[in-house]
């Protein structure tokens, strides 16, 4: 039913909805009552910016709860908590007037150094598309709409506004799109973020087969889609794609550009017409709820349990976990004194308060001997830092080393470069060890890290990055007040070498090939049988559980869990599918298709039933452009984690497609030979010609900023000289400069878009004819499309405030 207001709305209003009024807020019509709404970060608490605006985390914001990150809550495997989550975050945004919470993030961690892997839940779509479905139907009870992001093969940092995801369609679909899937389909999001990158050639706000083909017409969103911040390319192409909303402001170029595209011909009215109801849909849905209020001390304990409940126990040697009250504990590591509780970039938050595992420790019933810094946070060697760290050691029964990754490792914007710790934190812990006091070493690390020193500690509890809450979630896993029952939803790989993205992550060209297919994660490490450190699924908490009774039917996996120990504690039983014999599809050796979190007192036991369904036996047949069933033999395994199978049982399903053979081409994917796909069999998974756009001296629109460094003026590559000169000062300095890497990896187009409507389109191709060796014609250029864009800004302005009754 079409909205009656879209048909009193003048031509220039409709264009004008469709592009935000500011950085945070659209447009409003008042003369129609329609009001301008507040959009704002983000995954794990709310980023509101009254004062200065920006979309990296670098002016301030209004204080909220900083709950753990995505990755932190991912470990927990508790859709319940996920969900009370989102609603703290609902309320949070309710009661500071934010209509849009942009966010949870969803994107699959594709390689363990993704720079946004700590915002991000799983390398697994059905951990990610569980959490991120509870955390949209928390969000959106209180009136909120969430906008999970980014729409979709969002999984590099560099270049990541101008890099082309080229990835086959099938695992674009199972592996990709599938955690998207589960929440449209379960938790209807009133809106969603598409992503900067390009998907198969083109950009995700026009990519018509995915915002129309795949998420409206199959998944039916019937929602807003919002661009990602600067992602906006041809508004045109986005209104006739289903991209809804181009945010932040462009000022009124995209409105003027989409107003001629109507009046000549080149855009149907349709297309604007429903994009347009989209945006009034999004506004109604998010203003019809009432005012509410915020208990932050209720917050701030949701954030503690939160971190408890995610902290994974990797090793706990002689049970030297939970540590009893009264023991001396000796707190070493800069961690200890000031967390790292989150990551840097649109996602920072202005915590409410933030505890550290000094003050929680002094607090508890543990005796604290004291506190060594133990290293510098910049990586510098210090001994006396080092010596002083064994003094404290050695005046305690233990030692709890907290390590992890330094800000600069970790932000949005930049690709990790390494899993290691830096190498004066391990300095400090090994001479710690050598102390022969027992060691805890404390991990605070948004992602995987290589953990060859593992073994020579006692215990070692990942405590990811874990809100503001973070420390006295960790402190209750210590002392036992609560069992940890956190599982790894990422794969910590012994090396970084041994990933499966080794050698193409990330793509430092335009195009990004997602050569290893499906085999992402866990998918690889057990279909290539590779060793790992601490496989997906994993992790120990202070008492046991038996298996047993396993009963499958093709609608479910019916089993009992009993709690064999003497503590109360949750177990998530995994269960896994793998299909037996040949497939016409490369097949991972497992994958996870349902899981639960099962709370038991000692001596209890609970039967579980996972539902499985038609989406466990699926796989998404290249041949007929459809889901099918393989007829044929599969394994139903339950586990506690995807090594550790307790119980298998086996069905014949008759499936929709007839079983076939693997074509020759795929064949290094059989054998899970990442190295060894060549382009041949890359393609043959592809089904088409892999894109190798030649390099061209040329610059376009679409080209990012860093390609000045070869451009033919002079003058663009003293720019790039000096904008990255800038980044790497800061590099030295130990920190990131984020603002710096958003200006290296932004395509020239953005200079435009992203100026609030100083500067038009017109002007960024004068700016381009300059970076392209024409220096005076260029300047010439600029300054007149400088002067014409003012003229035509202000006037479109006037028009449209003169149309639609108000002011913005
Ligand atoms: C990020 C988004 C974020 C937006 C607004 C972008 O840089 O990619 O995740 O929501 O900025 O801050």
């Amino acid at each position: 039913m079409t909205d009656e207001r879209v048909a009193r709305l003048g031509l220039l209003e409709k264009a004008a909805l469709v592009s935000g009024g500011t950085v945070w807020q659209t447009r409003a019509v008042p003369r129609l009552g329609v009001p301008s709404i507040w959009l704002a970060d983000g995954p794990h608490g709310v980023r509101r910016q009254t004062g200065a605006a920006d979309h990296l985390g670098l002016a301030g914001s209004e204080p909220a709860t900083c709950f753990p990150t995505a990755a932190a809550v991912a470990n927990s495997w508790d859709e319940e908590l996920a969900e009370e989550i989102g609603s703290a975050l609902g309320r949070e945004a309710r009661a500071q007037g934010v209509n849009v919470l942009l966010g949870p993030g969803l994107n699959i961690k594709r390689s363990p150094t993704g720079g946004r892997n700590f915002e991000y839940f799983s390398e697994d779509p059905e951990v990610s598309g569980r959490l991120a479905a509870a955390y949209v139907r928390g969000i959106q009870g209180a009136g909120v709409a969430a906008t999970p992001k980014h729409f979709a093969a969002n999984s590099q940092e560099l270049r990541r506004m101008a890099s082309d995801s080229v990835v086959d369609e099938r695992t674009l679909r199972e592996i990709y799109l599938a955690a998207f899937e589960t929440v449209v389909r379960e938790s209807h999001p009133w809106a969603i973020m598409s992503s900067y990158n390009l998907v198969g050639g083109t950009y995700a706000h026009e990519n018509a087969h995915l915002l129309g083909d795949i998420l409206r017409d199959e998944w039916g969103f019937d929602g807003a889609v919002i661009s990602d911040w600067g992602g906006g390319n041809d508004p045109v192409a986005a209104m006739r794609a289903g991209g809804t909303l181009e945010m932040p402001s462009p000022g009124f170029a995209s409105a003027r550009r989409i107003v001629e595209a109507v009046e000549s011909g080149e855009l149907d009215v349709a297309d604007l017409d429903a994009r347009v109801e989209e945006v009034l849909r999004l506004v109604d849905r998010t203003t019809a709820a009432a005012p509410v209020t915020v208990d932050l001390e209720a917050h701030h304990a949701l954030a503690r349990r939160a971190a408890a409940e995610s902290a994974v126990l990797l090793r706990n040697e002689g049970a030297l976990l939970p540590l009893a009250p009264g023991t001396r504990v000796a707190l070493i590591g800069d961690f200890a004194r000031t967390p790292r509780y989150q990551g840097a970039g649109s996602s920072l938050v202005n915590a409410t308060r933030v505890t550290n595992l000094v003050d929680a420790v002094a607090g508890s019933d543990l005796q604290l001997v004291r506190h060594a810094p133990g290293f510098r946070r910049d990586g510098t060697p210090d001994a006396a830092l080092r010596e002083d760290a064994a003094a404290a050691a050695r005046a305690a029964d233990v030692a709890i080393v907290c390590l992890g990754l330094p800000e600069n490792a970790e932000s949005e914007g930049i690709d990790r470069r390494t899993l290691e710790l830096p190498a004066a934190q391990l300095e400090t812990l090994r001479a710690v060890v050598r102390t022969g006091t027992r060691v805890v070493v404390v991990l605070s690390a948004g992602g995987a890290v290589e953990t060859a020193w593992a073994g020579e500690v006692d215990a070692l509890v990942h405590g990811s990055l874990g809100g503001q809450a973070g420390a006295e979630g960790l402190l209750d896993v210590l002392t036992g007040a609560v069992a940890p029952s956190g599982r790894l939803a990422e794969t910590f790989p012994v090396r970084l070498a041994d990933a499966p993205t080794a050698g193409l992550f990330p793509a430092a060209g335009p195009v990004a090939e997602y050569r290893e297919g499906p085999l992402v994660g866990y998918r690889y490490y057990e279909t290539a049988g590779a060793d790992v450190a601490f496989p997906f699924g994993f992790g120990l908490t202070y008492t046991t559980f038996a298996y047993r009774d396993l009963v499958v039917t093709e609608a479910e996996a019916r089993f009992t869990i009993e709690n064999t120990g003497a503590v109360a504690a949750a177990e998530v039983p995994q269960v896994y599918i793998a299909r037996v014999g040949d497939s016409a599809a490369v097949r991972p050796a497992l994958e996870l298709r349902g899981f639960r979190k099962v709370r038991l007192e000692p001596g209890a036991s609970a039967e579980v039933v996972v539902p499985l369904g038609e989406r466990a036996f699926r796989f998404w047949d290249v041949r007929s452009g459809a889901w099918e069933i393989e007829a044929g033999t599969y394994e139903v395994r339950v586990g506690a984690h995807v090594r550790d199978i307790r119980l298998t049982a086996t069905l014949e399903i008759a499936g929709t497609v007839a079983a076939g053979a693997l074509p020759a081409a795929l064949a290094p994917y059989a054998a899970a030979d990442i190295a060894a796909v060549t382009d041949a069999a890359f393609e043959a998974l592809l089904g088409h010609p892999a894109p190798r756009p030649a390099p061209s001296r040329e610059l376009t629109v679409t080209d990012p900023l860093l390609r000045m460094e070869t451009a033919k003026s002079p003058v663009a590559r003293l720019a790039f000289r000096i904008l990255d000169g800038r980044r790497r000062a800061a590099d030295r300095r130990g920190r990131a400069d984020i603002n710096m890497i958003f200006l290296l990896n932004m395509p020239f187009r953005s200079i435009g878009n992203m100026s609030g409507g100083m500067l038009t389109p017109e002007f960024v191709d004068g700016v381009l004819t300059l970076v392209n060796g024409r220096f005076f014609r260029g300047a010439g250029q600029l300054i007149a499309a400088f002067v014409r864009g003012r003229r035509a800004e202000r006037r479109t302005k006037a028009q449209f405030e003169a149309q639609s009754g108000g002011a913005r």
